[in-house]
């Protein structure tokens, strides 16, 4: 039957997701399936109820109108429709930074010390949480992608600043120790865990510019070898597994100085772009980019 590809949407990762969703198209019919861009989830629901398609590949990044917050999968099986990757509970808790950590707490799993902060916490409430913490941390909305909104923070001068940023951005805010090594990223298709991938930015963090703009930053796969690389794969999944996630994601985590991991983030609709993980991944593993969509296109086969 015809696949939607439903894509864009209202969130911040808008650009992100139209780019990923028409590589993904593409792809998908240059393997002869009868895919169909749509653009966000009011458009999608008119072409369901209408009966004009069977599935949907779900490539709409973020929250609020972007299709990896539980919102678009709660309304997918409330019309019985079929649909790529995770699920009501592994999108909706995977959107949210803070609470995928406190269950990974929960289980031992390592991830990052951190205080969550209400929207509007006084500047009290926020100095007292970074003297906590401790300086380098990192400030970020708990619920958003693609770094947007992200700020390192160095200095307690520079503090205000970052939450100011962070909180342009709906949802609470996130305070973590910035642990500093290396960032590393794991692609989860099916039941396959990919190589790992060691993301080497030319500048000081794998921020929004070094992720779809530049050119230079350098991408190493697979990221470990051995036992190392083993271990860091079985902690993405069992990450991935933790936030009851399935079909496809993305586990983003820090590498220490001294090799230990720590899990930052589960992307449930990871990017599709050019210069996306997932895709580089799958690469070293023998797959090409149409190999991967038929591949996250396969998890609504259930
Ligand atoms: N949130 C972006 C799309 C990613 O994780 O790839
Ligand atoms: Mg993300």
């Amino acid at each position: 039957g015809r696949v939607a590809v439903v894509m864009g949407g209202s969130s911040a990762e808008r650009e992100v997701s139209l780019d990923s969703g028409r590589n993904v198209l593409a792809a998908l019919r240059s393997r002869g399936v009868d895919a169909h861009a749509i653009d966000g989830i009011p458009a999608l629901l008119d072409a369901l109820r209408a009966g004009h398609f069977a599935r949907v590949f779900n490539i709409l990044h973020g929250q609020h109108g972007g299709g990896e917050d539980g919102v678009l999968q709660g309304a997918l099986e409330s019309l019985n429709v079929p649909y790529t990757g995770s699920g009501v509970l592994g999108s909706a808790l995977s959107m949210d930074k803070v609470r995928s950590k406190r269950v990974w707490m929960s289980l031992g799993l390592p991830t990052p010390t951190f205080v969550a902060l209400p929207r509007g916490a006084d500047a009290q409430t926020v100095h007292a949480a970074a003297r906590q913490i401790g300086f380098p941390l990192i400030v970020k909305p708990a619920c958003e992608g693609s770094s947007v909104g992200v700020t390192r923070v160095f200095a307690e001068a520079d503090l205000d600043r970052a939450v100011e940023l962070a909180a342009r951005y709906p949802g609470d805010l996130l305070m973590e120790m910035l642990i500093e090594g290396d960032e590393m990223t794991v692609g989860i298709l099916g039941r396959q865990v990919l190589p790992s991938i060691h993301i080497v930015p030319k500048g000081v963090f794998y921020d929004y510019n070094a992720k779809y703009v530049a050119e230079d930053t350098q991408y190493l796969c697979p990221g470990l070898q051995g036992a190392a690389e083993d271990e860091l794969r079985a902690l993405a999944l069992a990450a991935f597994d933790a936030l009851g996630c399935y079909g496809w994601g993305r586990v983003d985590v820090m590498r220490d100085r001294q090799g230990r991991n720590w899990l930052l983030e589960v992307n449930t609709a990871p990017g599709m772009t050019s210069h996306s993980l997932v895709p580089k991944a799958a690469k070293a593993a023998g797959l090409d980019y149409e190999d991967v969509c038929w591949r996250v296109l396969e998890t609504s086969f259930r």
